[in-house]
Order: structure tokens, then sequence, then C-alpha cells
């Protein structure tokens, strides 16, 4: 008789200053953090520092960054030419709520690297760049009513905060009549109502609505690609079709390039799919890692500012966030940086094929080489919903194994990996592929031998995680 093959082991993170500051943190910051979206129970973890692609906790353990903050951190963590210009320019003050020579300098960047943006301004957060687009189009159209994806995500204003990403479709609605779902309490009735939500790639569904509702519409958001869920791409044609629809029915088509831009290509993703959006939100990329964002657009919507629209910010176009912009910009620009990003992801990609290839599973890549997912399913996803089909225990449990192997990527499969600059090096890219490879051979085991799949929050806190 065959032996049962002895469970494998999996490595342990030290945690002990780590599980000492989530005690400590616990007594002044709800959940320990500050956002939701870090609070991980028990398995949170408290990060010590970052340099290139790498991140170390407080514990010291050392990781391959495969979240890279979600996102803005395009270059690498500390990169010394952003962080030298940052301290350089910095030290003649930050904030006076009058305007430098950076903020004009950043934003001519944005137009220069967009080539559709004729006038844009500088916001603190993405949140605060869709909140401003969003208010903005109502004003220059005169209606009130939003559309917005499925499983696309905006930020944390009330307006996004709708049909955002619910573990059970079913709060969704009927597939053909989705209801608008308010992510979490104290989102007003009344502003819940102002969002439609919409299925992405549903051309049919969305020319419904416009001939239903068209008349009160100003807008549509769209992340270009569905990079808060796992990077889901358009299918051929649908960000066309989804324009001259939009100009069809007189209604604003807004990309939220937060997560996308400057990234997809130097013009983001409207340069990457050939679409010229009337406004667009940015974040993350422009500024690796400060807190830079802004939102423009057409100069004729645009000129709703200074006086039809309100907008401000005691912190907008800060110096430490505008010479961060200018310099992260101007790399992005005058080097290959971009080119590298993209050919590090493709490598990443193919190592990743020939890992899971040989083992049968389904699976497809999600969204562009710079910001991907797997997709453990064979046929490819095209919206929201269809995540739930996929095999995202096996994703979940792979991505935890990944953490204690020393590599992070967020542990949850919606989020994508996202490559930086700093990742082309070939140690990274190995230590990659072993931890995933390893983490795949022993999920497979695991579920083999019956042990359940540790879950996504509370990932780090799973059976040998330590
Ligand atoms: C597409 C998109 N829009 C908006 C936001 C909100 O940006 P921020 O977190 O800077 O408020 C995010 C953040 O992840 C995003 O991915």
């Amino acid at each position: 008789m065959a032996t049962e093959p002895a469970a494998r082991i999996t490595p342990k993170l030290r945690r002990d200053a780590q599980n000492a500051l989530y005690q400590r943190a616990l007594q002044s910051l709800p959940g320990g953090t500050d956002s939701n979206f870090r609070a991980w129970g028990e398995s949170t973890i408290y990060v010590d520092r970052g340099k290139g692609g790498k991140v170390w906790d407080a514990d010291g353990n050392e990781f391959v960054d495969l979240r890279m903050g979600y996102g803005p951190v395009i270059l690498g963590h500390g990169d010394d030419r952003v962080d030298d210009y940052v301290n350089e320019r910095m030290r003649r003050g930050v904030s006076f709520s009058l305007t430098s020579e950076d903020e004009v300098r950043a934003m001519e960047l944005v137009k220069d690297l967009t080539g559709w943006v004729d006038m844009a301004r500088m916001t603190v957060s993405g949140t605060e760049a869709t909140m401003h687009a969003m208010r903005i189009a109502r004003a220059f159209t005169g209606r009130e009513k939003i559309v917005k994806f499925e499983g696309q995500y905006h930020g944390v204003h009330d307006y996004a905060l709708i049909s955002v990403g619910p573990d059970d479709m079913s709060e969704l609605g009927d597939a053909d009549a989705p209801v608008a779902l308010a992510w979490g309490r104290g989102i007003p009735g009344a502003v819940a109502d102002t969002i439609i939500p919409a299925r992405y790639n549903d051309i049919d569904a969305l020319r419904r609505i416009f001939e239903r509702h068209g008349e009160e519409i100003a807008a549509i958001i769209v992340e270009p690609v569905l990079g808060n869920a796992q990077a889901i791409m358009p299918q051929e044609g649908f960000h066309r079709q989804m324009r001259a629809l939009t100009e069809e029915f007189g209604i604003l088509l807004i990309f939220d390039e937060v997560k996308t831009g400057f990234r997809l290509a130097r013009g983001g993703a409207a340069e990457f799919f050939g679409i010229k959006p009337d406004l667009g939100t940015f974040a993350k990329a422009m500024g690796n890692g400060y807190p830079a964002a802004a939102f423009g657009g057409r100069r004729e919507v645009m000129d709703m500012l200074p006086d039809k629209v309100s907008h401000g910010g005691t912190y907008a176009g800060n110096r430490v966030a505008a010479a961060a912009a200018v310099k992260t910009l101007e790399i992005l620009r005058d080097t290959n940086a971009l080119e590298t990003i993209h050919a590090t992801g493709r490598t990443i990609q193919d190592g990743l094929r020939e890992i899971l290839d040989p083992v049968g599973i389904a699976y497809h890549f999600t969204g562009h080489p710079s910001m991907f997912g797997i997709m453990f399913r064979e046929e490819v996803a095209t919206e929201y919903r269809d995540w739930a089909t996929t095999d995202h225990e096996l994703y979940d449990a792979i991505a935890i194994g990944m953490h204690a192997r020393g590599a992070m990527p967020e542990p949850d499969s919606r989020e994508p990996w996202f490559i930086c600059e700093a990742h082309a090096d070939a140690d990274i890219i190995d230590r990659v592929l072993t931890a995933f490879s390893d983490s795949l051979e022993a999920a497979l085991e695991d579920r083999a031998r019956g042990v359940p799949a540790p879950t996504a929050t509370g990932a780090m806190s799973s059976p040998g995680a330590g």
C-alpha cells in the first residue's frame, strides 16, 4: 500500500514585530490600518522599507513586491532619480496655496504624454480626480446620472462606491437589470440613485441603457481595463463602439486611467486603445508612489473651471506631488522604462506559462503585461461577474503560498500583479517564478489531500504562513 505523502512544509515568516505592531495599532487605528484594503486581520503586514522591486516587512522578511502599492510605484521603490528631485524641490517649501511652476510643468507633461488632454488640474488622490471629473461632466451636460460598470473601482467617494466588488454576484441584481449596490453603509440612497450600473463589454445592454435614460446621463466612467477585477480587457472594438455611442447620445466619456495611465503606453489606455475620451483621471504611475493625481480633458469641458464648477484643495498641486509628477513623467517620456516594464511582464508571463501548461489546469492571463491577472478558467473573462466562476480559491492559495516564499502579490485574485522597471532583473524574475511554481504545487497537493484552501483576508494567518 502506498504511503500518504508527507504534508509539504510551507516556509514560515517571522511575525513577532508585526504581531506586536498589530496589537498596538488596533488601539489607535480601526482594523490597525489606514485603509480597509490593508486590514488583513492577524495577517496585516507592517512595512519597514522598499527598494526597487523589493519590500521588507517590520520583521525583516524580504519580498519581491508584486503589489507595488496597488500600482503607483512604476519605476521602483525609493527611485533615486525621483526622490532626489523631490527632495531638492521640497526644500523650497511644500504648501503655499499658491501655484508653483512645478504644477504647470506637471500638467504640461500630462498633456504632452496623453496627447488628447487640453487642460488638467492636480488633485491628491484618484478618488478626488474621479469625483471632480464626474461633477464637471454633470455641470457640462446639465444632466445628473453617471453610468459605471460593475466591478470597476473609482475610489472611495459616495458616487464611486456603487456595484464595485461583491463576492456574491447575486447582490448585483439580475444580469439584465443590475441594481446600484452601495458598498458599505453611509452612502445616501439619493446618491446611489444617480449611478446606473452596466456590464462591461456588453455594448447592446449599454445602448438599451442610453435609449432608456440617455437624456439624464451626463457621462459614463470606465476603467479602460478592469484594473480592479483582474485587469479584464475590453473585447475587440468595445471602446470604439462605446465612444460612438456616447457621441450619439451627447454623453461624455470619462476614462479612469488611475491604474492604466502612463503604464499601458506613455499616453495610457487612451493611446493603447486609440480612443479620445472627453475627460480622464490620472494618479498612481504619474508620481511613482507620491500622492500625485489629476483630472483633465477637452478644453471645452474643462472650461467649466474655474467659474462654473467648484474645485479646490489645500494640498492640490503641493510641491512634493508636483515635483514627483514632473520627474516621473519625464522619465517615462524620455527613457525606455515602459518598454522595460512591458518586456519584463511578458517574460514573467512566459515563465508562468511554462509552469502552468504541463499541469493541465484551465487558465488565462487577463490584462496587459504591465498589470496582469491569472484567471483559473478556460474561457476568457469579459466582465466582473465572470470572476465568480473562476477557481479563485486556487489563486488565493497560490498567492498566500508566494508570500511565505518571498514574493508578494495581493492575496486576492481581483488585484493584478503590477510590474515596475526595477523588476527587470533575472534574480527577481526567477524568484517570482520559483515562488509561484512551488506554491502552485503545494496548493494542488493540499487540494488533493482535502486541506481547506486559505482565504484572501486573514491570508497570512493560514497554516504555515506563521
Ligand atoms: C481605477 C481607479 N480609480 C480610482 C482609484 C482611487 O484612487 P485613490 O486610491 O488614489 O483615491 C483607484 C485606486 O485604486 C483606481 O484603481
